[in-house]
């Protein structure tokens, strides 16, 4: 098998996306497991995992490495937050927001095997509540099933360091189910004006429809 690294901690096994499992000989969802040369990796498919679709559409900048600290808003069962994990390992940390406590029960069982992924059961609007908790983070993951996602950004954007990264995934029928996508987007992105600058954007098709992958820096 080769192993070609694409990013740091983000790799291409024959062609599938991969990141090298922290917690060896344990799966988080039904991906596979590869041994190659002593390590072991996990498959990352863009079908399950907005990230992993973003790499595969050919993402320029990935500004997540390890020892990276990162919010994670709307880390539901943790399967992306997982490879994020993978990503930033043991001296990293990845802060779950999740508002669903549906979702927390599995989220939780993920992080009490992998220490640098910790688990927060609340509203992302609601930044007060984990203020004391997370620290300064080099990025944010952002993928919020919600109505005010724009707004859930500015909030959490206290956190990002100056010059430190978003991943911001809009999902337009979240928003307004009745207008045209593009429209969503141009209006969400409108509203993070003098805080964040665009870097790169595409769309998720054909993994996700009707979602827009939006990297962006604080200014
Ligand atoms: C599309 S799912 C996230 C999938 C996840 N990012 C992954 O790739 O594994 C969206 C999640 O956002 C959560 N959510 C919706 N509104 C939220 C809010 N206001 N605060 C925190 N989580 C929220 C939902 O419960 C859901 O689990």
């Amino acid at each position: 098998m080769q192993v070609k690294p694409l990013f740091p901690g983000v790799y291409s096994i024959n062609g599938k996306l991969a990141t090298k499992n922290l917690v060896k000989g344990r799966k988080v969802y039904d991906e596979e497991l590869f041994r190659v040369d002593g390590a072991e990796y996990r498959s990352w498919t863009p079908y399950r995992s907005k990230l992993s679709a973003a790499v595969m559409h050919g993402l320029k900048g990935f500004w997540i490495e390890e020892g990276s600290s990162v919010l994670y808003l709307g880390a539901s069962t943790g399967t992306t937050a997982s490879h994020v994990s993978d990503i930033v390992g043991k001296k990293g940390r990845v802060y779950c927001v999740e508002i669903s406590e549906r979702s927390m029960r599995d989220l939780i069982q993920i992080c009490e095997t992998r220490s640098n992924m910790l688990p927060i059961l609340g509203d992302a609007h609601d930044v007060a509540l984990y203020s004391g908790i997370v620290g300064r983070c080099d990025a944010i993951y952002q993928d919020v099933s919600a109505k005010e996602q724009a707004e859930i950004l500015k909030k959490n954007s206290m956190f990002l360091k100056k010059g430190g990264h978003a991943y911001f995934v809009i999902k337009s029928q979240s928003i307004d189910i009745s207008k045209n996508p593009s429209e969503v987007f141009k209006v969400e992105l409108s509203k993070l004006g003098g805080i964040f600058e665009l870097v790169e954007k595409f769309s998720l098709e054909p993994y996700d429809n009707a979602h827009l992958f939006a990297v962006l820096k604080k200014l």
